[in-house]
């Protein structure tokens, strides 16, 4: 048993905390935020998250996590220090670590022995040095701490199974006693570790994340080559992804990448590199690939409706991916933003996010059912992927709709069976 505290209650913030706490340590969590402190005490969590909640109350029961507001007695109580704080994207597309300085500089203030402060936040290369002169600076020569970068892998939607099975293990030190403290906490996960300094454990952070990115503009942009000469961008992903080295995962062509980690990471790595005196020019391309996405799904609209002023469009889904409720940086709330703009009416439907999306966007009609966002609609949009769309009744939609168009920013129909079906079905790099 471990004495832990993790400072930020966010995605990765709970599920961190949850998971250590599962493992049998004593997890102290840490948020300012007191209704959100309150609600998680009694077990209510402010994030869609499979198994998050039943992990949260199973260890509250036992008495293995805990809710404070107060980063000092976190920790003074504890001997490792989890960073899970946000760091959003600032207008420079640089990441504003403010309050990454801020719990450092409480932590310092606190520390009453030897502590390992854990980065854990996607960070931009060198906040792990940073944070090692902020605490040393207030706590003036007694440096009985280490600091070390863990970056997390985990995806949303699976986040507590990426946790307790991860591919492997990064930590970034600059002590055998962190170290050996990190080793024996990671005991029960199986999985590789890969032990190495601290910005090289960052900047694995930074190069998988963009590598992802990478591969999905890839495809995109393959998706759009497809489309000119008449090939299909799914065989072309089937075929590659038989390639051992390749891989079929995150080949799928689409409405482009979304979410709070890939496009603010893509910034933030692009950030760096340009204050490093090197202009890194693929991700430049790779963000701007999939921005076009967006524009390719507008012309696809246009060229099915002709004018889209005043025309109902049906959209469904709003989360930036599925099994998920988050919406930040979703392509599906981007899009409809774009609609509008263009003077379509909008009616969306998502089995999740319905709720987090009223707050970002107006004039928008949300529905009870797919079906409800395809009546009376000139289009039905199709922007996340929920497994309940595949089982959509085509035949139902197509009665429902005022003309039989879908537009399928997923690719999760057949084009061939949709054609059959009398739908002017476009979708992304299939003809
Ligand atoms: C990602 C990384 O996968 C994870 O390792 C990191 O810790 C955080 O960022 P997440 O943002 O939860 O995780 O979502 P992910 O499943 O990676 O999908 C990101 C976006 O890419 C989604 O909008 C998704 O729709 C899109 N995507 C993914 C594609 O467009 N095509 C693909 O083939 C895969």
């Amino acid at each position: 048993m471990q004495k832990i505290a993790v400072i930020g209650t966010g995605y990765v913030g709970l599920v961190t905390a949850s998971c250590l706490a599962d493992m049998g340590n004593r997890v102290i969590c840490v948020d300012n935020d007191r209704k959100k402190l309150e609600n998680l005490k009694k077990g209510i969590i402010p994030i869609y998250e499979p198994g998050l909640e039943e992990l949260i109350i199973k260890n509250r029961k036992l008495k293995r996590i805990f809710f404070v507001n107060s980063i000092r007695e976190a920790a003074k109580e504890s001997d490792i220090i989890f960073i899970c704080v946000g760091t959003p994207t600032q207008a420079d597309g640089g990441a504003d670590l403010s309050a990454v300085e801020k719990v450092a500089s409480e932590i310092a203030r606190a520390m009453n022995g030897y502590k390992v402060i854990v980065g854990k936040s996607t960070v931009p290369a060198e906040t792990g040095d940073r944070i090692k002169r902020t605490i040393e600076m207030i706590k003036r020569g007694k440096n009985n701490f280490d600091v070390v970068s863990n970056p997390e892998f985990l995806r949303e939607g699976s986040a507590i199974h990426d946790t307790m099975y991860p591919d492997r293990i990064v930590i970034g030190v600059e002590s055998k006693r962190a170290e050996e403290v990190m080793r024996k906490l990671y005991r029960p996960i199986k999985a590789p570790i890969v032990v190495t300094n601290i910005p090289t454990a960052e900047i694995i952070k930074h190069a998988c994340n963009s590598f992802l990115s990478t591969k999905i503009s890839f495809i995109n942009a393959i998706a759009n080559i497809c489309e000119l000469v008449g090939a299909d961008v799914e065989k072309v992903a089937e075929a590659m992804g038989l390639d051992k080295r390749i891989g079929r995962q995150f080949l799928n062509a689409g409405a482009g990448f979304g979410g709070y980690c890939f496009p603010k990471d893509l910034d933030a790595f692009i950030h760096l590199a340009e204050k490093k005196g090197y202009d890194f020019e693929l991700l430049k391309s790779v963000r701007k690939i999939n921005n076009d996405q967006k524009k390719l799904l507008m012309k696809k609209t246009e060229d099915a409706l002709w004018i889209v002023k005043n025309k109902n469009v049906g959209v469904l889904g709003l989360s930036f991916k599925p099994h998920t409720d988050d919406i930040r940086n979703s392509v599906s709330i981007e899009m409809i933003k774009i609609l509008q703009h263009a003077g379509a009416k909008i009616k969306a439907y998502d089995p999740k996010a319905m709720q987090k999306s009223k707050a970002e966007l107006a004039k928008v009609t949300f529905c009870k059912s797919p079906y409800d966002a395809a009546k009376n609609s000139d289009c039905l949009m199709i922007l996340t992927e929920w497994e309940e769309f595949y089982k959509l009744d085509l035949q139902k939609v197509k009665k429902l709709l005022r003309q039989p168009i879908i537009i399928d920013g997923r690719n999760i129909f057949d084009p061939v069976k949709m054609k059959k079906l009398g739908f002017v079905y476009k979708c992304i790099g299939r003809c």
